[in-house]
């Protein structure tokens, strides 16, 4: 078969969060792909980078009071870290913060310009007065105008579902610093699709899935509009060419992302990129999930066709991962992401779990998390890797570790397993990973009633040879299983070949007969899954991480009533709060230098409940503006309606040492005060305290 040339895609993560397993769903996908494409001799090459530019960057960032190219810069060692220990083995892994990528979008955009395809209108949108900037939806909170639900995003809410623009949220905020924004006019650029009409109604159906190009081909029925792909400063991206204080909008640079890590590749790897992407012979693959179609088989193929570059042959939609059922939840501790696993479990159960799930559909996939125990343990452990452990170890304790020849029967049962790459190979190329692994283990389930007929463990007594005709019956039937599976699992695939003394495999190893040659010492090649770690890696998803110990205290209070102090506490620049009420004071007199030590902040409560089995704990859920909820519990059941914190700012110690309870890790304390009577009040901060605000 002639060798192909094939690039391929995964879409980019955003670089301001981690790699969790929904994103895995795609990532490993793409990778059994990849190796399966390797191992068939084609020319085949895996490129990806970190989506670093837009507003969330930026703003993380400065919250944490580091550049966003120090923000980028971990996450590519953290996804990169991530990626390598999940086996997902890209060609490249670049960054769409880079000179390939720039030059490439300043490219495209002239042609835009020649073509006559921008055009430029005046938009309102909400700005902060306060951090200066306009504010995309996400970072505009209300009430939702719908339903009433306090503290939506501005463009959907979370508890109705219903979707709206951010000017009609009901006592709109700024989710950086609590401030109301006002609306402000400013020029905004838009690509035109409408030009591309006819275009697109023939690209879509022939390089998208049936089902996105019909869902997509609704849009038709009146003019497509254009879109906005300006942003104005401060932005974290590439500056619009001639458009002072305009950037490019994040998803402009994203995609040509893949353009550019490909050509940062060519450029290490002596080669040229027009060979590559331009080339009509190379085949172009995207695999991408279903919340992003719309960039990728609308505005995408058309930018590309107006900067006179080749169109991807497929995008590969795939669905979302729901566990157990649900959408991953943080509370429920499934929203777990690629290190926690890492920490608890093989990376080989995930990717064979997901190979067994996936068929090349855009129907969502779920982890079921009992389902994914018991299918790594009896078909991976208990019907594939028993045959080479059995085996082997067999062969090792009474035949001198050698193979011998098979018998007829189990050479018909190895010329039966390889009767069927084809329809492997096929099932491989079409995705349908689930239809590849229910074949494989059908060829295991078939091996394994042969060996427990054949009983070599009592043959061996009688008939030594004949035991070991058997056993290397077996072991071959095992190793074309290997290499039937060394795309989803190439450590395991790797082990095998060591077993056998044999090289890394490829397709074109399938048909040698492993025959009169010694066997190596059977190493582990995977290990039932303990339903513990199992749970403890949910425990651990649920638990936040630990917070920063005391005495490391930060920054002291400002002297001043200064509006901010960026920097030091990794805060936003929030102004100063007003608290309105106080503890009584308690009569020893403490250093300014004490009450330094104490970190104070204004801590949003995102959810605040009874806790089941105590009469006495409320369990917050704190936001202080660190990108994840703290969990608190407090003893003041008894005073006080959980619910009666909901949606308020209240002031907490930050910087307590956290403590185990038996409920969970408790990170800080909520302050209460005490009235003269003994009975409790809450020590509320005003409503436009930003979430972390530092109180001094
Ligand atoms: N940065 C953009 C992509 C730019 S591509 C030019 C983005 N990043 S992402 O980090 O949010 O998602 C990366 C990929 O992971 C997307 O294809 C997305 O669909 C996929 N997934 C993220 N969460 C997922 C699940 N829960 N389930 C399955 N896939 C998921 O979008
Ligand atoms: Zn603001």
């Amino acid at each position: 078969m002639a060798q192909r040339r094939i690039i391929v895609t995964s879409a980019l993560p955003y670089a301001n969060g981690a790699i969790h397993i929904g994103h895995l769903v795609e990532y490993l996908q793409t990778d059994f792909w990849v190796r399966f494409q390797k191992m068939r001799g084609n020319n085949c090459v895996y490129v990806c980078a970190d989506d670093t530019h837009g507003t969330p960057i930026m703003v993380r960032a400065r919250k944490e009071g580091i550049t966003p190219e120090e923000l980028i810069a971990r996450s590519h060692a953290e996804h990169s870290a991530d990626f390598a220990d999940f086996g997902v083995a890209f060609d490249n892994y670049y960054s769409t913060n880079s000179p390939e990528n720039k030059a490439f979008c300043e490219d495209i955009y002239s042609k835009m310009l020649e073509q006559q395809v921008l055009s430029s209108k005046m938009m309102p949108q909400m700005y902060c007065e306060h951090d200066q900037m306009f504010l995309p939806d996400r970072f505009i909170k209300g009430t939702c105008p719908k339903c009433g639900a306090p503290d939506q995003y501005g463009d959907s809410c979370d508890h109705c579902g219903s979707t709206y623009s951010p000017t009609d949220l009901v006592e709109p905020h700024c989710a950086i610093c609590g401030a109301t924004p006002a609306l402000r006019d400013s020029e905004h650029i838009y690509f035109e699709l409408e030009p591309f009409r006819d275009f697109l109604s023939e690209w879509l159906p022939a390089h998208t899935p049936a089902d996105i190009a019909n869902k997509l081909r609704e849009w038709f029925g009146e003019p497509l509009r254009g879109w906005d792909i300006s942003r104005d400063a401060p932005y974290f991206g590439f500056g619009i060419p001639g458009r002072p204080g305009k950037f490019f909008y994040v998803w402009v640079d994203a995609p040509i992302g893949y353009m550019a890590s490909l050509k940062n590749w060519c450029g290490k790897n002596g080669q040229k990129f027009e060979d590559w992407w331009q080339d009509a012979g190379t085949e172009i693959y995207h695999f991408i999930g279903k919340d992003i179609v719309r960039f990728h088989c609308l505005f995408w193929p058309s930018m590309l066709r107006c900067g006179g570059y080749r169109g991807p042959t497929q995008v590969f939609v795939h669905g979302f991962l729901t566990v157990n059922g649900e959408k991953m939840s943080k509370s429920k501790g499934t929203f777990i992401s690629a290190r926690t696993y890492l920490d608890h479990l093989d990376p080989a159960a995930l990717r064979f779990y997901f190979a067994c799930k996936l068929n090349g559909t855009t129907d969502d996939i779920d982890l079921n998390l009992d389902d994914f125990v018991q299918r790594v343990n009896s078909d991976l452990v208990g019907k594939i890797t028993n045959l080479a452990s059995r085996g082997a170890q067999m062969l090792h304790k009474s035949l001198g570790g050698q193979a011998g020849t098979m018998d007829d029967a189990g050479r018909a049962l190895w010329r039966g397993a390889l009767s069927r790459a084809d329809a492997i190979a096929a099932a491989y190329e079409d995705r349908d990973f689930c239809k590849a692994m229910t074949l494989v283990r059908d060829i295991a389930e078939e091996a394994n009633r042969y060996f427990d007929a054949a009983a070599p463990w009592s043959l061996v007594k009688t008939d030594p040879e004949a035991a070991r005709r058997v056993l290397t019956s077996i072991l071959n039937v095992f190793r074309a299983l290997a290499i039937y599976l060394q795309p989803v699992l190439p450590a395991y695939a790797a082990k095998t070949a060591s077993l056998f003394g044999e090289a890394a495999y490829t397709w074109a190893d399938l048909p040698t007969a492993f025959e009169n040659r010694p066997v190596g010492k059977y190493e582990y090649l995977a290990t039932r899954i303990d339903p513990k770690a199992v749970e403890a890696m949910v425990a651990a998803s649920a638990t936040p991480p630990p917070a920063a110990p005391v005495a490391t205290a930060p920054a002291a209070p400002a002297a001043s009533g200064s509006a901010s102090k960026e920097g030091a506490a990794g805060m936003t620049p929030a102004p100063r709060q007003p608290v309105a009420a106080s503890a009584q004071s308690a009569g020893v007199v403490v250093s300014i230098d004490d009450f330094a030590k104490l970190d104070l902040r204004v801590a949003h409560v995102v959810a605040a409940e009874a806790v089941e089995g105590s009469d006495k704990l409320i369990r917050f859920s704190l936001d202080l503006g660190e990108g994840r909820l703290r969990q608190i519990f407090s003893g003041i059941r008894k005073a006080f309606a959980p619910e009666s914190f909901i949606g308020k700012n209240v002031v907490v110690v930050a910087n307590l040492a956290p403590r185990k309870m038996r409920f969970g890790v408790s990170e800080g304390m909520v302050l209460t005060a005490e009235n003269p009577d003994g009975s409790l009040a809450a020590v509320l901060a005003s409503d436009d305290a930003a979430p972390g605000a530092k109180i001094s």
